[in-house]
């Protein structure tokens, strides 16, 4: 029998601690949640999980275990402390230690003698020297010894697995404090890989996680193909999952998680058809429909071109935390999620890891739309780049340059945004445009008296800023943006500034003939040719600009992304370039990945694929009800698994955002998840049971699959509904009994 200290009375902890118990050892757990430990020393467990409540009170009435706040109650004596506290996801994606951190710290505090820390909570490679740095930095009288023990135990069967492990994983630089920590697991007569060193132990709990994730993500990329060619894709698993080699455990098709990165008024140019649009994110996302194509203007980084590519998925999360505005040279800025990547000189990074030393890319298209859909680079890349619309617009309009022209002056006059024909037009319409617009509203001067010169135009409208930007950058100039109010003004003016003897003389039509002639015979007065200032161009569609700032502010709202296949980029506001974003699954050992030098190609695609799951319900709810505003949709279950009361990353959370933010009347109910659900959800609606959250509803959707769900009565569920239509997330009925019942059923990967 041994004396445990268990740290955090959290999933892990308590089982943990109630199992080790219930082999025998003296058990005491320790939280800094004082209404848990309360909880707990009154017998009650503060979550759901079966079998838990009945173990733990057994070993408690047999005086094996313990519950505490205090580190000075629990450690000294202790021949083991078992770290098990949480480890959310922090800013940029990697794990947030401060609570591996802060328990390492307090144990050190309250050793009395030698000790062996074990750490089970989920850490990155390298956490264990954090930890034995606390450790030693802490308490220099006595030693500890730490080694990684991984946590692979599920959810809603902890107790089975903890007393049943495939595999139990131990890694420490001391082996025998490796060996000390596998005893405390031999009566479980399972499997015990002592590895050598600890980071090997911490790789191989990163590893499986990522592992599991890619055949989550494998099997919805077959399922997206299946529903394409009228295959089953749940079948098709049960069919892989029968060859012994594959196995058919993490090959269900359902939902992913999704997880987006800009604000909503950042924008985007749209192709749908031989329509283009330039569109803020919000509105793409209301617009988007998996069945009519939208392509949005992307960059492809290996070749540095620009051109249309096709969005596979347009996504919308809530968000409330510190969003970051990331400013560059030229005056481009964009608001964003910490986590949110950018395309850098130096491979991919996240918004939080930006700084002076990065350059990011604004495109630059100085090729017609006919021109760019022969670049064969795009198209091998897999971005799909159909035929520029721009001429056949041209040609069947016959507009006249003139009156191109006359259109740019009343867009001066009205300070509105451009029209949407503009980014269809040939080269020389858009000159004429941009003529029209800088002859009301734009000035040239002397730099400094002269020789060099400058082109200006101010705008109170940050869309038609937004809009100049873009066409001065199809014909090949950038300009830079900067921000102010003048004296009398309340609102923001945004100054477009053309600088460069090669800019401004490309640009020297859009003048009138009396200023051109003044300034051709100031630039000749240059002895070197000024060259414009603040970037650094790289063939004909990219210039990099340096990063100048971060800022942070308090944000709470939607924010949105969009999935390009391929070049996985698009052009936002302004021009700047932006990585399409990564979702949280594998995230953290990307993230480390990057951070040793190593692009990790396979996790990026696993992140991808799982991003667009979850919004593949919302699509098929859409498509099924016409919209979605004022429609009524009920949520059969909420937890992320059945038997569980964690909500923690569950989709049902983001749909039910989603849902609402699109103008749908959410209702809900889970077996055990709807205490915790009303906290983060309380604009929901939570009925008694299944049978009252059908009555009236448009269409139910399955979130959880839970058994109670499989033999619910659907001639009954159905009879009370408005409209029969079922979206099941988790494939858990058989589609033709569902359509001979009457419903309109929609599977994942098997419509
Ligand atoms: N839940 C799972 O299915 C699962 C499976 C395998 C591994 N893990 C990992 O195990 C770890 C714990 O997960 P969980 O689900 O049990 O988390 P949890 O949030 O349910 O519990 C963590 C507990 O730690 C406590 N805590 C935080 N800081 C503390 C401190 N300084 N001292 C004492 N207590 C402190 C919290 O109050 C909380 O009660 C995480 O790293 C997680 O990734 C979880």
């Amino acid at each position: 029998m041994s004396r445990v200290a268990v740290i955090g009375a959290g999933y892990v902890g308590l089982t943990t601690a109630a199992c080790l118990a219930d082999l025998g050892n003296d058990v005491i757990v320790v939280d800094i949640n004082r209404e848990k430990i309360n909880q707990l020393l009154h017998n009650h467990v503060p979550f759901f999980e079966p079998g838990l409540i009945e173990l733990v009170e057994r070993n408690t009435k047999a005086g094996r275990l313990n519950f505490t706040t205090s580190y000075r109650e629990a450690v000294p004596g202790a021949e083991y402390a078992i770290i098990a506290v949480s480890t959310p996801e922090g800013e940029g994606g990697e794990a947030d230690l401060s609570f591996v951190e802060a328990a390492a710290g307090s144990i050190a505090d309250a050793m009395d003698g030698p000790l062996v820390v074990v750490n089970k909570s989920t850490v990155p490679p390298l956490t264990g020297d954090m930890v034995s740095k606390v450790l030693r930095n802490r308490n220099q009288k006595h030693t500890a010894e730490v080694v990684s023990n991984p946590e692979f135990l599920r959810e809603g069967s902890a107790i089975q697995d903890f007393m049943h492990p495939d595999r139990i994983v131990i890694g420490s630089h001391d082996r025998a404090a490796g060996e000390k920590v596998a005893k405390l697991y031999e009566p479980l007569n399972a499997p015990i890989l002592i590895t050598p060193n600890i980071y090997t132990a911490e790789m191989v709990k990163y590893a499986s996680n990522a592992f599991l994730a890619a055949r989550i993500s494998f099997i919805n990329e077959i399922a997206r193909i299946s529903e394409r060619v009228g295959a089953d894709a749940k079948l098709v698993a049960e069919g892989m999952g029968m060859d012994k080699r594959i196995g058919p455990s993490y090959l269900d098709v359902g939902l992913g998680y999704g997880g987006s990165c800009l604000v909503g008024e950042e924008t985007v140019l749209v192709r749908r058809g031989d329509r283009v649009s330039l569109t803020a994110l919000a509105q793409v996302f209301t617009e988007f429909s998996s069945i009519e194509e939208t392509e949005v203007l992307a960059w492809q980084p290996e070749t540095g071109s620009v051109g249309f590519a096709r969005a596979s998925a347009a996504t919308m999360r809530p968000f409330a935390g510190e969003i970051f505005e990331v400013r560059t040279q030229m005056g481009r800025r964009v608001l964003c999620t910490p986590d949110h990547p950018f395309v850098t000189r130096d491979g991919v990074k996240l918004a939080s890891e930006l700084g002076p030393e990065d350059c990011l890319p604004i495109a630059i298209s100085s090729q017609s739309g006919a021109e760019l859909a022969r670049s064969q680079e795009l198209v091998r890349s897999g971005a799909h780049m159909s035929a520029g619309a721009a001429t056949e617009v041209a040609v069947r309009t016959e507009l006249s340059s003139g009156l191109w022209r006359g259109v740019g002056m009343h867009v001066a006059a009205e300070q509105v945004p451009l029209p949407d024909l503009t980014w269809t037009q040939p080269v020389e319409h858009k000159r004429a445009l941009l003529a029209g617009y800088w002859q009301g509203d734009g000035s040239w001067s002397y730099i400094r008296g002269g020789p060099s010169v400058i082109l200006e135009c101010g705008t109170t409208s940050r869309e038609l800023a937004d809009g100049l930007l873009r066409l001065l950058a199809d014909l090949g100039v950038v300009a830079s943006m900067r921000v102010g109010r003048t004296t009398k003004s309340t609102r923001d003016t945004y100054w477009l500034r053309i600088s460069g003897a090669d800019q401004v003389e490309n640009l020297l039509d859009l003048l009138r003939e009396s200023e051109r002639k003044a300034i051709t015979e100031s630039i000749d007065r240059q002895k070197k040719r000024t060259a414009p200032t603040g970037y650094r161009r790289e063939g004909a569609n990219t210039a990099w600009v340096r990063v100048v700032g971060v800022e942070r502010r308090p944000f709470a709202g939607a924010v949105y992304s969009l999935e390009v296949p391929g070049v996985h980029t698009f052009v936002t506001t302004g021009g700047l370039v932006t990585h399409n974003c990564f979702p949280k699954d594998v995230k953290a050992l990307s993230a480390l990945a990057e951070r040793f030098d190593y692009h990790p190609e396979l996790l990026h695609a696993v992140m991808d694929i799982n991003r667009d799951q979850r919004m593949l319900v919302i699509d098929k709810l859409r498509e099924c009800l016409e919209g979605l505003n004022d429609r009524i949709v009920g949520l059969l279950g909420l937890a992320f698994k059945p038997n569980t009361d964690d909500l923690r990353e569950a989709p049902s959370i983001d749909i039910a955002r989603v849902l609402l933010a699109a103008g749908a009347q959410v209702r809900a109910f889970d077996p055990a998840a709807m205490e915790g659900a009303r906290v983060k959800l309380p604009e929901v609606e939570y009925t008694r049971d299944s049978y009252d959250l059908a009555a009236g509803a448009d269409a139910l959707v399955v979130v959880t699959e839970w058994n109670e769900f499989r033999r619910l009565d659907l001639g009954r569920v159905k009879a009370s509904m408005r409209r029969p239509v079922i979206v099941d997330g988790r494939n858990i009925y058989d589609p033709q009994v569902m359509r001979d019942l009457g419903f309109t059923y929609r599977g994942i990967g098997r419509d």
